[in-house]
C-alpha cells in the first residue's frame, strides 16, 4: 500500500477530527480499503458514497463485498437502482445517480434493506434526504494520478468502528 508521507500526516491528523484520509494508487488499494470497512459492518450499516463518476465507488463497494465474505460478483447497480447480495452479512448495493427522487429509491425498497443487509449507496450525496442518522461517509476524489479516500462516521457505533479501523492500519 503506498501512502506518501504527506497522506500518513493527513492521516494521523485526520483520525483526531474522526476522519480517516487514504491516497490508493490501483483498484486493488481501493479495493482493499473497502474490504477492511467491510470487515466491520454489520446489518443495519449505512455506507454512502460520494464521488464523480469513475471515482470508484463501485470498487470500493466490490471491497466492503469482500470484507462481508459476499461471493456474488458486484457490479454497478446503476440501471436496476438496486442489487442485492446474499452472504453472511448480505449487501444491498444502490445506486442513486439515474433517479429522479428519494422516493424511488424508498420505493425499490432501500429503508427494508437495513433490517438485515448493509447498505452501500452510490451517490448518496443526491439523496441526503435518506440518510440515517447513524452512517458511514465515503467520499473519493480523483488526485495525483489514483484517489483520495475520506472515510467519516456519525452516530456513536460508526464513529467507534472508523476510530478501530485508523487505529489498526494507519500508516499503511
Ligand atoms: N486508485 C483507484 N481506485 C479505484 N479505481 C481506480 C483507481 N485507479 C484507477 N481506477 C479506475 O477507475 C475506475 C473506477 O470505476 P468505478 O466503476 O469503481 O467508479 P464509480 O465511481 O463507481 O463510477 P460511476 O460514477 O460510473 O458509478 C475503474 O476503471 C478503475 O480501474
Ligand atoms: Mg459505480
Amino acid at each position: 500500500m503506498l501512502v506518501t508521507s504527506q497522506d500518513i500526516s493527513e492521516v494521523g491528523s485526520s483520525v483526531a477530527s474522526g476522519k480517516l484520509v487514504v491516497h490508493t494508487d490501483s483498484p486493488d488499494e481501493t479495493r482493499t480499503w473497502g474490504r477492511r470497512l467491510g470487515e466491520r459492518l454489520q446489518a443495519g450499516d449505512f455506507v454512502a458514497l460520494c464521488g464523480p463518476l469513475g471515482a470508484g465507488k463501485t470498487c470500493f463497494v466490490q471491497g466492503l463485498g469482500q470484507g462481508l465474505g459476499i461471493s456474488s460478483p458486484i457490479t454497478s447497480p446503476t440501471f436496476i437502482l438496486i442489487r442485492q447480495h446474499p452472504g453472511p452479512v448480505p449487501l444491498c448495493h444502490a445506486d442513486a445517480y439515474r433517479v429522479a427522487s428519494a422516493e424511488e429509491l424508498e420505493d425499490a425498497g432501500l429503508t427494508d434493506c437495513l433490517a438485515d443487509s448493509v447498505v452501500a449507496l452510490e451517490w448518496a450525496d443526491r439523496v441526503p434526504q435518506i440518510w440515517p442518522e447513524a452512517l458511514y461517509i465515503v467520499q473519493i476524489a480523483l488526485h495525483n494520478d489514483g484517489r483520495r479516500l475520506e472515510l467519516s462516521a456519525r452516530g456513536r457505533r460508526p464513529t467507534e468502528a472508523l476510530s478501530e479501523l485508523a487505529d489498526a492500519y494507519s500508516g499503511n
